[in-house]
């Protein structure tokens, strides 16, 4: 695991956005996996104002959304598939044909979500998946617990989760109580993994992922499986991890050495 220690939250964002759109400038085809939640929206900002200002094509991009509440329709002004449009989509030249999210309302949920791992398969597999973290150690809506082998499937949230995700919603709307989400195995079969965290709140649930053992307790520490994962931090998100020196030692001031 590369992790990549910047002095601020907006460095990292910076940061997190360059790879991105590194990767897309070089790989014009690429199939993104994408996240949504607050951490997300200032990364997309910054994606949109690169294509804004013309360095940026997703014309033949294709995405994968790591997951959608179920119950809630893509119309829903707090539906993940809005959370896209409003943030990204609709502000670059992405075919909307080639965007993907699961489809909460689906007559069968289950159906949808076994239906989403056979479209991305058809896609040629995810090249790079975006991922942020939960309080909780949740990547995707895999929650503590989720099987380290999970596939896309319906996970039932924690309360955690719901109560992080309220002031998404009005105040006289229930939040969601499940999800269709990419498993943990979906996840780790993308050929690279890109995460990005910031604000002490994420402190714990950072150093569990890449210092902790690997359980199923914190989902992300399944990530040390995985051989091509970059984990970008502010300073507070880093505030729990105990080789801090040896990562500004191996990435000074987070960027990459010569044997990257
Ligand atoms: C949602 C997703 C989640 C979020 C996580 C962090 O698509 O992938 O795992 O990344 O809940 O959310 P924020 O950024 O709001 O703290």
């Amino acid at each position: 695991m590369k992790v990549l220690i910047c002095s601020s939250r907006e460095a990292a964002i910076d940061r997190a956005a360059g790879m991105v759109a590194d990767y897309v400038a070089a790989h014009p085809r690429a199939v993104l996996g994408l996240a949504t939640g607050g951490t997300m929206l200032p990364l997309y900002q910054r994606l949109v104002d690169r294509h804004g200002k013309g360095h940026l094509s997703f014309a033949e991009v294709t995405t994968f959304n790591l997951d959608e509440y179920v119950g809630i329709a893509p119309e829903h002004p707090c539906s993940y598939h809005s959370y896209m449009r409003d943030a990204l989509f609709s502000h670059i030249d992405i075919d909307e044909a080639h965007t993907h999210l699961p489809l909460g309302n689906a007559d069968c949920v289950h159906q949808e979500a076994r239906s989403y791992e056979t479209r991305i398969n058809t896609a040629g597999g995810i090249s790079l998946q975006l991922l942020g973290i939960g309080q909780n150690g949740h990547i995707g809506f895999n929650e503590p617990t989720s099987s380290l082998g999970s596939r896309t499937r319906v996970k039932t949230l924690t309360e955690t989760t719901r109560s992080a995700n309220r002031r998404y919603f009005p105040a006289d709307e229930d939040t969601p109580r499940y999800a269709i989400t990419m498993g943990i195995g979906t996840i780790l079969d993308a050929q690279n993994c890109l995460l990005l965290a910031t604000g002490p709140e994420k402190a714990q649930a950072v150093a569990d992922m890449i210092e902790g053992p690997l359980s199923a307790i914190c989902p992300a520490s399944a990530l040390q499986l995985h051989p091509s994962t970059t984990v970008i931090l502010d300073e507070a998100s880093s505030a729990n991890l105990r080789l801090t020196d040896y990562y500004h030692h191996v990435h000074p001031n987070g960027e990459e050495t010569r044997f990257d």
